[in-house]
């Protein structure tokens, strides 16, 4: 990776769920995603469920998820590559969000929640007992499906993980950056002090934007974060996520077709029972998919 890899702060919604608001370090070495990879040149990427690209920034090898004994992910292998757009499409209950959820470790806030397998960033398995799942989440942030800004000023909002621990740079300047990042600054910046609850939903949407990027993570996670908009704020809402995809790779769930095939460079299908049925070029999964099944979900034959 070339991008600058300091880290601020952990602003992102999921700190505030997991009661972990306390400063926390950062792993001080990155391991090598090549030499470590869980994918050896053996491994057949012709079937379908594995991208063929090289050093993927998120692996997962027959990763399982149970909620209380009951599978909502089966064996899903899959290599997500660094930067674009990758969408997650399937069916209501397919394991979609749980499948994000394990990316940075937000199962581990559900009782019920198990996983297994593997799951690498950057070559590192997440679930090793020595990652600390805080310092994961400030390197892969999260955006939800409703805007959930806190009840705070729109700049404590974007700044609240940059408050909890030590910071190198102005607070400000990293605020103003991060808003200016989610492309919001030029209808906030005369009101930063006023609640973030005043905004608009849209103009929220971008402020949980910007609480997430704050912190200048890797990875962005978001789920269906345009559900809850009219389409004017969802298409502000699109051009945001390709604009930051070639800084951040962007992990998208998305019930809408059209958004997955407009602004996804992946697509990743997944179909009841939680299994991961084919991933590949976005072109690919929606002009000429390889499974019958994906093609009826993609048509609308059901889902
Ligand atoms: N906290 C939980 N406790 C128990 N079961 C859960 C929990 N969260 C999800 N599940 C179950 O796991 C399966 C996958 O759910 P998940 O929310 O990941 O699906 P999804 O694809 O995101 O669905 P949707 O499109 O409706 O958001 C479902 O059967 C669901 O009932
Ligand atoms: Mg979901």
């Amino acid at each position: 990776m070339t991008r600058n890899d300091t880290r601020k702060a952990d602003d992102s919604d999921e700190q505030r769920t997991d009661g972990s608001g306390s400063a926390v370090s950062e792993p001080t070495t990155r391991p090598d995603a090549t030499s470590d990879s869980l994918l050896d040149d053996s491994f057949d990427v012709t079937s379908g469920t594995l991208s063929a690209d090289a050093d993927p920034v998120i692996e997962t090898r027959n990763l399982d998820v149970f909620y209380d004994g009951v599978q909502a992910l089966q064996d899903v292998t899959i290599g997500i590559p660094e930067n674009g757009v990758t969408a997650l499409i399937g069916p209501s209950g397919c394991g979609k969000s749980t499948f994000l959820r394990c990316i940075n470790r937000m199962n581990d806030l559900i009782d019920a929640a198990r996983v297994e397998g593997e799951l690498r960033f950057e070559g590192k398995n997440v679930y090793d007992d020595d990652v600390d799942p805080v310092a994961l989440r400030r390197k892969i942030g999260m955006v939800f499906q409703s805007p959930n800004p806190f009840p705070k000023s729109i700049r404590d909002n974007v700044a609240f993980g940059l408050e909890v621990q030590d910071k190198a740079g102005d607070v400000d300047e990293t605020v103003h950056r991060a808003l200016e990042r989610a492309a919001l600054l030029d209808e906030v910046e005369d009101q930063l002090d006023s609640s973030g609850l005043d905004l608009s939903g849209g103009q929220q949407q971008r402020l949980c934007i910007a609480r997430a990027i704050a912190p200048d993570p890797d990875v962005l996670l978001m789920d269906e974060p345009a559900s809850a908009l009219d389409p004017i704020a969802t298409s502000k809402i699109e051009d945001l996520i390709e604009d930051l995809a070639e800084e951040y790779t962007v992990i998208i769930v998305t019930h809408n077709m059209q958004q997955a095939a407009r602004i996804s460079d992946k697509t990743a299908v997944f179909l009841t029972g939680g299994e991961l049925v084919e991933f590949d070029d976005t072109d690919k999964i929606f002009e000429n998919p390889e499974h019958d099944r994906v093609e009826d979900y993609i048509t609308g034959k059901f889902g």
